[in-house]
């Protein structure tokens, strides 16, 4: 799923099996700042360390696996994208990406808004100072219980999602003396070139209000019937891990065509766009990401010129970024156990986690970098599958890489850019117990959600 997907380096072509891997860098113990968090450096004994602090401490201290998050970098992201975005638009963390109270008090304070799709995104948000008006809810399927706690609590707009929750919502808000802020989610017809399992805009899924056949424009037409209701604006989100800008310009076109139909039968010019999230982030050294500002350029420049065509006030823009701005900050850290190397083929590498903290490669055959962090090592090149310590094959971190031959049980080593998707999508296979997320900046490192215990186990277990 990233554009990862390289033949060999011809010095190794003759004696590799067949598989997707980039040749071998040619250092080993260098640390592509492409794929690393800002903050993350080589020391001069050789290993590596974050916001001022060595790995071998952390691991001392908070144990392994783990997921180191690097403050500093997901500030400076954050803030780049809203900066990026200006005064005239909104940036909507999408918290499915990671969401924890630290996280929420750092969005906060560098003014994001957030975008929540479950009951309990929603109390960690507020739990955590989240102003309810600057978060967004989203979901094909909310509750009862999870619209009636959004609308009472007063969030700042709720995204339609099918022509029930129209009415639903509408119902709810009005129950409770209420017009609730709401946007439609429609789809646009985009073939989002990503994994199938995240793309979102092509009529024959699960999410939003197909723009095909006049639904979406039906859909338009019950919105703004009822009264429990103010509809500010159209929804779209094309897929994720996307790096190419031509989806969204397809999707910025037609969600502009529906206001411009919009204002020509009601006389309403809705006042918000939003287009989703969705940008991909360098998961090897392959892959080319664009910045904050190159994509707020970018969507800026396609509004305005498509609503210039339609004779449109610009709406107001917003965005929901969530791997794109947590995705690069992380990185899990775990220690080499067995080493097992089958002659002809390639070694593999266990680690103490595995498809527990991270499913995204077993899911969407996502590409990882890894690389050897507690000391350097100038051994030549070894092809390995780094994988984890769960009851089946296809429990696989990192699927091909190279790592120096001389690598050991009881090396650290790291895998990057997973602060996107790989603690919010953990779980207790084989009962393991989900991983801490640790904090670093600036020489001082915390726990910003710990490990689970065997108590935490039981204590779910009431049988
Ligand atoms: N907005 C909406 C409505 C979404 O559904 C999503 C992601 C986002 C924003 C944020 O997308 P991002 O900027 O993070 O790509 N588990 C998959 C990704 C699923 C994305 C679901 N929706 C993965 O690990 O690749």
């Amino acid at each position: 799923m990233s554009r990862s997907a390289h033949p060999a380096g011809p010095r190794h072509a003759d004696v590799l099996p067949e598989g997707h891997y980039t040749a071998p860098a040619a250092d080993l113990n260098a640390l592509d700042p492409k794929v690393w968090a800002q903050t993350v450096t080589r020391t001069d004994s050789g290993s590596v360390s974050v916001g001022g602090i060595d790995v071998a401490t952390l691991a001392e201290e908070f144990g392994t696996p783990a997921y180191f998050v690097d403050e500093t970098d997901f500030r400076a992201r954050a803030r780049a994208w809203r900066t990026a975005f200006g005064h005239d638009a909104d940036v909507f963390y999408a918290g499915k990406a990671f969401l924890s109270r630290a996280v929420v008090r750092w969005l906060h304070e560098e003014g994001l808004n957030l975008d929540v799709c479950s009951g309990g995104e929603l109390t960690t948000a507020l739990s955590a100072g989240m102003p309810a008006d600057r978060i967004a809810f989203h979901g094909n399927n909310k509750s009862v219980e999870e619209i009636t706690k959004a609308v009472e609590v007063g969030v700042g707009r709720i995204v339609l999602d099918s022509f029930q929750e129209i009415v639903r919502v509408a119902h709810i808000a009005q129950g409770l003396g209420k017009r609730q802020r709401v946007q439609i989610r429609i789809t646009v017809g985009v073939e989002a070139h990503t994994h199938e399992f995240i793309a979102t805009a092509h009529e024959d899924q699960k999410f939003g209000i197909p723009l095909a056949g006049g639904q979406a424009a039906e859909a338009v037409r019950r919105a703004l019937q009822l009264d429990g209701l103010e509809l500010i604006g159209i929804h779209s989100h094309i897929g994720s891990q996307i790096f190419d800008m031509s989806g969204f310009e397809v999707a910025a076109h037609r969600v502009v065509g529906l206001l411009k139909d919009i204002r020509d039968e009601h006389g309403v010019e809705l006042p918000e766009i939003d287009l989703g999230g969705g940008l991909g982030i360098a998961y090897t050294s392959d892959d080319d990401p664009s910045e904050p500002h190159e994509i707020a350029k970018a969507l800026g420049e396609i509004v305005t010129r498509e609503c210039e065509a339609a004779k449109l006030r610009t709406p107001r823009i917003s965005v929901e970024p969530g791997r794109a701005i947590v995705g690069p900050t992380a990185f899990t850290l775990y220690e080499v156990g067995t080493v097992k190397p089958l002659e002809g083929l390639r070694t593999y590498v266990s680690v103490d986690g595995g498809m527990s903290d991270n499913i995204r490669t077993a899911l969407y055959d996502a590409e990882y970098s890894v690389a050897l962090v507690s000391r350097t090592s100038d051994a030549a090149p070894m092809l390995v599958r780094v994988v984890g310590k769960h009851c089946e094959s296809g429990d696989i971190v990192v699927k091909d890489a190279f790592l120096p031959a001389d690598l050991a049980t009881g090396d650290l080593i790291a895998v990057p850019a997973t602060g996107a998707y790989c603690r919010s999508m953990a779980s207790n296979y084989n009962h393991a117990l989900r991983p801490p997320v640790v904090a670093v900046r600036d020489g001082e490192a915390r726990v910003i959600v710990r490990r689970e215990t065997e108590e935490d186990l039981l204590r779910l277990d009431v049988g």
